[in-house]
């Protein structure tokens, strides 16, 4: 059977589609690169599978949008309603194309139902990121209850699947779970991407690592809630499909999803993890300050207990900490003495700022500071000024159970968008303010596409009018961490936990995603007020520094020899931020699980530094050696250990880089490994190399 073929493709992967008897395409190669002499024509000819009894006389495809029409055998692309409430069962015929030099949109119709299904996929030169859409339009108004981004097969030898869960203060837990007969799906209907479901996917096989073997990588760029299928069908073949979470849609006359970026990489997890931080850095966030600022937040120093002479106080210490912008939090709004009330009121509350946020700025800028502030527009007290005013500005029913105490505004509402616009530009306008931290501290009590489409259009309105003021998204920490937030905002709050053992495996899974210029962490106080524990400042303070610094601790609580420390690693994170904020995030292999390790490679390969830290004992008394990754085999690196003087008296031994630096081959790092001085547990080993 004669076919339309296409191919996108670079040096790392290529993607072939097929399009037969101009049905809908399908994906019939995805791995690493073909050779410039591949017939398409006949990799879609040997696509065709074989039939035998006991099934119908051709196989669906797994096409870009799997149809009920092909008699598909599992979760199909798009279902949705007609007009008159009929089951939808388009059969969708090639209508156009069009290319560009690194993308494509194929356009299909169904002429019955009057549809049309545009699907846009790019690869981006330079990150290798694959970016997917596809859209519905029809004359008519219909209900979509469900429609894919482009849908992908996965092949046979990706027989595992690494999904995405956790919690308040445990984001970023990663689940290793094999693909089995039947369909794997996560349907989050918390209307946020939430601490529970980031939206994301690797496909990979059992053998793959951090450092060797395939993986697919997905992610869904969407704020709003995803739903995704990882569905091994009963013949055998698998697919994967992302979309917005069910009931988003609703009726209208043109469906969207998000976009879905996603990447082949034949270098394990961290070939595909550099490919989403490098785009994400250099495609996706924009205005983001060069050289990233130290941040203060006062929240774990004050919460809502505003006093502007202590205020100014923990400013002139955070500022001598090394600290460069500090951010007020929730509390110097409406009559905010703690959760209940005010969200919606966005005044300044002249009994903590009789003559208002002047002073405390004033102060701020005088000590070389930049301001920032808190706001969590999209949320409402009931004991606010605004909700007496506009109970009927709240999304969702009157008697919905209540999160944090608050309810949610309903911004597909012009007016609602509107008066948040009004509130925020005022208090932007009339203060030297260059940071807004933007909260989100409860789920949504409905899905709904349009609250997402809403917060977007309010934040690209006030970036529009105040480019230069930065955004962070927080979300009770890290409830809200996607690209499409992150298009628009320039760093996430990865976590409410600043327990830094908590923190090194948080940071290190969200790592198969984003870059350190955009993860926030932060120096928390010495007892940790979200997990209880005690932690040594050399631990705290080098792991905030392996991400974008901050402090978050009251700066009156630190010992003489806290400060030394802390000042000591901010000074080193400052003098290295510049390469640090632009390099790989390479997770290393390692064999004592007692440990995590990773390896931040510049971007022209020529330093790196390794942050090795021992969450508990481990279970040999001699530390096994860090295996290094990424580097020139042939090439000679000086390896030096940066912080040696943390060795325990109990350590006796002479392993080199207690005493010196060393000289060692790329070939001999990345095999054999380091031998690192014996250390107590909960400490953190950092470790410089550069190429002589
Ligand atoms: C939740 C955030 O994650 C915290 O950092 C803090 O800003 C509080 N909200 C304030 O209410």
């Amino acid at each position: 059977m004669q076919a339309k073929t296409w191919h996108l493709g670079d040096s790392h992967q290529s993607l072939v589609l097929a399009s037969f008897a101009d049905t809908l395409p399908e994906v019939v190669y995805w791995g690493p690169p073909l050779p410039d002499t591949e017939d398409l024509k006949q990799l879609a000819a040997a696509s065709a599978t074989d039939v035998t009894g006991g099934m119908v006389d051709r196989n669906a495809p797994i096409s870009l949008c799997p149809e009920a029409s092909q008699t598909f055998p599992g979760q199909i692309g798009l279902t949705g309603r007609d007009p008159e409430g009929r089951t939808l069962a388009p059969q969708f015929r090639f209508e156009s194309e069009a290319s560009s030099s690194h993308g494509l949109t194929l356009t299909y119709a169904d002429s019955q139902h009057d549809l049309s299904l545009i699907f846009e996929l790019s690869l981006t030169p330079g990150t290798s990121l694959f970016r997917m859409q596809t859209r519905l339009e029809t004359a008519r108004e219909i209900t979509v209850d469900w429609l894919a981004a482009p849908v992908l097969p996965m092949p046979a030898h990706t027989d595992e699947m690494i999904e995405f869960s956790g919690r308040w203060c445990a984001e970023f837990q990663t689940r290793r779970l094999p693909f089995a007969s039947g369909a794997r799906m996560r349907d989050n209907r918390t209307g946020r991407s939430d601490h529970a479901h980031f939206p994301a996917l690797i496909a990979c096989s059992s053998a793959t690592s951090n450092t060797g073997g395939e993986a697919y990588a997905f992610h869904y760029g969407w704020s709003g809630g995803h739903r995704m299928v990882a569905e091994e069908l009963a013949d055998g073949r698998r697919q994967v499909q992302f979309g917005h979470a069910s009931a988003s849609m609703k009726k209208g006359r043109s469906f969207s999803t998000a976009p879905l970026f996603a990447t082949f990489s034949a270098a394990g997890f961290n070939g595909a993890a550099i490919r989403f931080q490098r785009h994400l850095r250099e495609n996706i966030v924009v205005g983001a300050r060069e050289p990233r600022p130290v941040h203060y937040n006062c929240w774990e120093a004050v919460y809502f207990d505003h006093d502007l002479e202590e205020l100014k106080a923990i400013a002139t210490r955070a500022a001598g900490l090394g600290a460069e912008r500090f951010v007020l939090d929730d509390g110097w709004f409406g009559l905010r003495d703690d959760d209940t009330s005010s969200l919606g009121d966005w005044a300044i509350d002249k009994r903590k700022y009789p003559d208002g946020l002047a002073p405390l700025i004033a102060h701020v800028k005088a000590l070389g500071l930049e301001f920032g502030i808190w706001f969590e527009p999209e949320m409402i007290n009931e004991d606010s000024e605004l909700f007496r005013a506009h109970p009927d500005w709240v999304l969702g029913s009157p008697d919905q159970v209540r999160g944090r105490q608050q309810l949610v505004l309903d911004m597909a509402r012009e007016n609602v968008r509107a008066y948040l616009y009004d509130c925020i530009s005022a208090i932007l306008a009339q203060n030297d303010i260059g940071y807004i931290k933007w909260d989100h501290n409860r789920v949504l009590p409905v899905v709904d596409a349009a609250q997402t489409d809403g917060v977007y259009a309010l934040i690209d309105r006030l970036r529009a009018d105040f480019p230069h003021v930065e955004i962070e998204s927080c979300a009770s920490g890290g409830g809200r961490i996607d690209f499409g937030i992150l298009e628009r905002t320039q760093r996430v709050w990865l976590s409410d936990s600043n327990d830094a053992l908590e923190r090194q495996r948080i940071q290190h899974e969200a790592a198969l995603f984003l870059p350190a210029s955009v993860t926030g962490s932060h120096v928390g106080p010495r007892v940790s007020h979200t997990s209880g524990r005690t932690l040594n400042m050399s631990l705290r303070a080098w792991t905030a520094a392996q991400r974008h610094l901050g402090f978050e601790m009251d700066p009156r609580e630190l010992s003489d020899e806290e400060i030394a420390t802390l000042k000591e690693v901010t000074g080193w994170w400052k003098a290295n931020r510049n390469w640090m904020m632009r390099a790989d995030i390479l997770r290393l292999d390692v064999s004592d699980p007692a440990m995590i390790a990773e390896q931040q490679l510049a971007e022209d390969g020529e330093r790196f530094v390794v942050f090795a830290a021992l969450l508990r004992t481990s279970d040999p008394i001699l530390q096994q050696p860090v295996r290094l990754t990424g580097l020139d085999a042939g090439a000679s690196y000086r390896i030096n250990l940066v912080n040696r003087e943390n060795a325990p008296g109990l350590s006796r031994g002479a392993p080199l880089l207690k005493e010196k630096s060393l000289v060692a081959s790329g070939q001999y790092l990345m095999s054999h490994g380091l031998i690192l001085p014996w250390r107590f547990p909960e400490t953190i080993w950092v470790i410089e190399g550069q190429r002589q």
